[in-house]
């Protein structure tokens, strides 16, 4: 198919949770990986790991899982009213798109889980200086930074592959689950859980709050205005 371009990828890799039966070629998988692998890590540790899962049996192994982490969710959002920039119809669409994938993950051909390996530290901890002792509070916040920016890099990769995906959390809820599904270590966590597939709907456009009213210039609060 014919290359795209970075911001045309950017523009239109919206969130797909409807795919085709069709299998993707194991090339094509390949592809995906290694623009995930390209992604900068915390002082390049590249403690990532990939669960590449095709089989049928596993996928419905896993399907299951996500469908309980569906009702923990649907639980947490009985009350929640919807973000104030969007319409009621495209909340409405994205609440329908998201419980339709709690009850099809397992259609998608490929599940594709994103993960790190956090090995225990080795020997005492570090004697740090009380100010900085003081920002380890900050650490939780770096959860994650070191697999997200793979996980975009295999959005934008499927997207333009002319697959579809969706980054997905709510297995998290029963992780443990999932593991033993996949006999996975305890030393590796999951981040992502990504069904891909060759799409039923169609990409994009992808319609954000503009840059003009999340952005500042020098001060906060002193919007960007270019
Ligand atoms: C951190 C994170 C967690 C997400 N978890 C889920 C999820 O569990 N299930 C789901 O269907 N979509 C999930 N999404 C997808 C979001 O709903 C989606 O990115 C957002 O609605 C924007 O959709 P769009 O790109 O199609 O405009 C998640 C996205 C992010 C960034």
């Amino acid at each position: 198919m014919a290359e795209i371009g970075l911001f045309e990828a950017m523009y239109s890799a919206r969130s797909l949770r409807k795919f085709k039966p069709d299998p993707v070629p194991d090339e094509v998988i390949g592809k995906i990986l290694d623009a995930a692998i390209r992604a900068p890590s915390g002082s390049n540790e590249q403690g990532w790991e990939f669960m590449v899962v095709k089989d049928a049996a596993q996928r419905k192994k896993i399907g299951e899982v996500y469908r309980k982490g569906g009702d923990v969710l649907k639980a947490l959002y009985t009350d929640r009213v919807k973000p104030p920039h969007m319409s009621q119809e495209t909340y409405d669409k994205l609440m329908a798109s998201a419980m339709y994938l709690i009850d099809h993950m397992a259609d998608a051909p490929v599940l594709l889980i994103a993960c790190l390996k956090q090995l225990p530290p080795s020997g005492p901890p570090p004697k740090l200086p009380p100010e900085a002792a003081s920002a380890m509070k900050n650490l939780a916040r770096m959860t994650g930074s070191s697999i997200y920016p793979a996980v975009q890099n295999i959005i934008l990769a499927c997207r333009a592959l002319g697959l579809g995906t969706v980054l997905t959390t709510i297995h998290m809820f029963y992780e443990d689950e999932l593991k033993a599904i996949l006999g996975m270590p305890p030393e590796v966590q999951t981040f992502a859980l990504m069904p891909i597939g060759y799409p039923q709907g169609k990409f994009g456009p992808i319609k954000r709050r503009p840059a003009s009213e999340v952005a500042y210039l020098d001060h906060y609060g002193n919007h960007w205005k270019a």
